[in-house]
């Protein structure tokens, strides 16, 4: 059985910012929700979250089920932090220690930790440090191993040589760990009760100590500063293109590819540069994403264009349609398969039916549109009368003019004809002409006003 204890009271200072560090957003998700989701992934029976600074924020920002709130109401240390989540703990099960602020953690690394503490041990996760600055640093005897932890602030100079580091993470048997941190103290440079000492503890009484290491440096990085965080989201970028490389979606320059949700792409679709996709995407095969889409909670079919500047949200898009380039397909758009979307179209709460096309300079709100449609240029739905929203329907076949208004609510009849320049105010029976425009006149030779001088 799991607990898992991650530790996010700490104040964030060097973020300069009024939002609670871990719940500065990485990759469109709070710090904090990467840690949850990948202990989370490891089905434990308790997750402890121990909180401080901004307790309040946090909590409402991080809305899970099944988590457990600890308030550490004062700062004095990693291990006082601990501690103030182990009366919740059994002492039959494992603790997993995580980071609130240490947000690229794989699932496979910790499950490899707490394999340890599973077998009775302590178990460590370290890492070489080319430069170790800042971090504790892993003391080893003659036979290599680990007697204890000591902090950069509490170190001798041949101490600070050492470039094996603390990455903060552990894992151990809960009764064991009880017993622990009850013996540890503040007796150090910063005055703190440091859950590192356990570990000099757990070797004096014999409890064997293992060591592992993440595969990527980048899983233990943790955020102090906006230009960590930058950092960090370019690493998690990477990691998120590499993924859909891998799944045989070709990105023209994987660099050049933001992510900011949970996406999943079919194989042999391309993505241009600049694209961004947040929240719940789903794109299908054989697509074509143009540079500087950007799309949100959508759903897109196979074999779609889109080409470069679409914005799209909450639209559903079927196979073998086409938008853009510079579309907006708000909320509610659904375009049926081997629809098109021009230039300058705008739609919202629309239904663009199979085959049908608005190509051009178009605006279709609250509008029912039929199968093979065609909306000419400057097709306007007026769907706002000031006050209330209404719809607009264009049955089957019907051909709308370029400049029309169809002022909703409003009916078009199958294959209707409405001439170029109509503005359409009551509805109109299947298979009709309708014009409202005015008769045209010439006048010959005419004369021009002439400026006076
Ligand atoms: C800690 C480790 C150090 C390790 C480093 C890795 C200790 C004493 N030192 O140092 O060996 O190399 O992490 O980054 O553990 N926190 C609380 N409550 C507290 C204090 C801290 O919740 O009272 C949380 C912070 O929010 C933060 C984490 O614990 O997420 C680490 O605290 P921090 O003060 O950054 O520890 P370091 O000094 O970096
Ligand atoms: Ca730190």
């Amino acid at each position: 059985m799991l607990s898992v204890i991650v530790l996010a009271a700490g104040k964030g200072t060097r973020m300069r910012s009024t939002l609670p560090k871990v719940l500065h957003r990485l990759a469109g998700k709070p710090l904090l929700g990467h840690v949850l989701d990948a202990a989370g992934a490891l089905k434990p029976s308790a997750m402890h979250c121990v909180i401080g600074h901004g307790a309040e924020q946090v909590t409402k920002g991080i809305q899970r089920d099944a988590l457990n709130w600890v308030m550490q109401t004062e700062q004095l240390g990693t291990g006082h932090a601990v501690q103030q989540a182990m009366p919740e703990v059994p002492d039959e099960h494992s603790v997993l220690v995580l980071y609130g602020d240490v947000p690229l953690i794989r699932t496979e690394t910790i499950a490899t930790l707490l394999d340890i503490a599973e077998r009775g041990q302590v178990g460590l996760l370290s890492v070489e440090m080319p430069d170790p600055t800042g971090y504790g640093r892993i003391l080893r005897n003659d036979e290599n191993a680990v007697i204890g932890i000591v902090e950069q602030k509490d170190a001798t100079p041949e101490q600070l040589n050492i470039t094996e580091i603390n990455t903060g993470i552990l894992s151990a048997p809960a009764g064991l760990l009880k017993q622990l941190l009850s013996q540890i103290d503040c007796n150090n440079a910063q005055g703190e009760y440091y859950l590192t000492d356990i570990f000099a503890l757990a070797h004096q009484a014999g409890v064997s100590i293992e060591t592992c290491h993440p595969a990527h440096i980048w899983e233990v990085d943790g955020v102090n500063s906006r230009v960590q965080l930058a950092a960090l989201e370019r690493q998690a970028q990477r990691n998120q293109a590499e993924a859909l490389m891998q799944a045989g979606v070709t990105l023209y320059d994987p660099e050049r590819l933001d992510i900011r949700g949970e996406v999943s792409v079919g194989q042999d679709t391309c993505i241009d540069v600049n694209v961004v996709l947040e929240g719940k995407v789903q794109i299908g095969e054989r697509c074509i994403i143009e540079s500087g889409c950007v799309i949100k909670d959508s759903v897109i079919g196979n074999d779609v264009h889109l080409k470069p500047h679409c914005v799209l949200e909450s639209a559903s898009v079927g196979n073998n349609a086409s938008a853009g380039p510079f579309a907006r397909l708000r909320p509610g758009t659904v375009m049926a398969n081997d629809s098109h979307v021009g230039n300058f179209v705008e739609t919202k709460n629309t239904h663009l039916g199979e085959g049908s096309k608005a190509n051009h300079l178009t605006y279709l709100g609250d509008a029912e549109i039929g199968r093979q449609v065609n909306v000419g240029a400057g097709t306007i739905t007026c769907n706002y009368d000031g006050a209330n929203k209404h719809k607009t329907v264009i049955e089957d076949g019907a051909f709308i003019g370029s400049d029309t208004q169809l002022v909703a609510p409003v009916k078009v009849g199958a294959n209707v004809t409405v001439g170029a320049g109509t503005t359409v105010t009551q509805d109109v029976e299947a298979n009709a002409l309708v014009i409202t425009r005015v008769k045209q006149r010439s006048i010959q030779n005419w004369q021009r006003p002439v400026k006076k001088q």
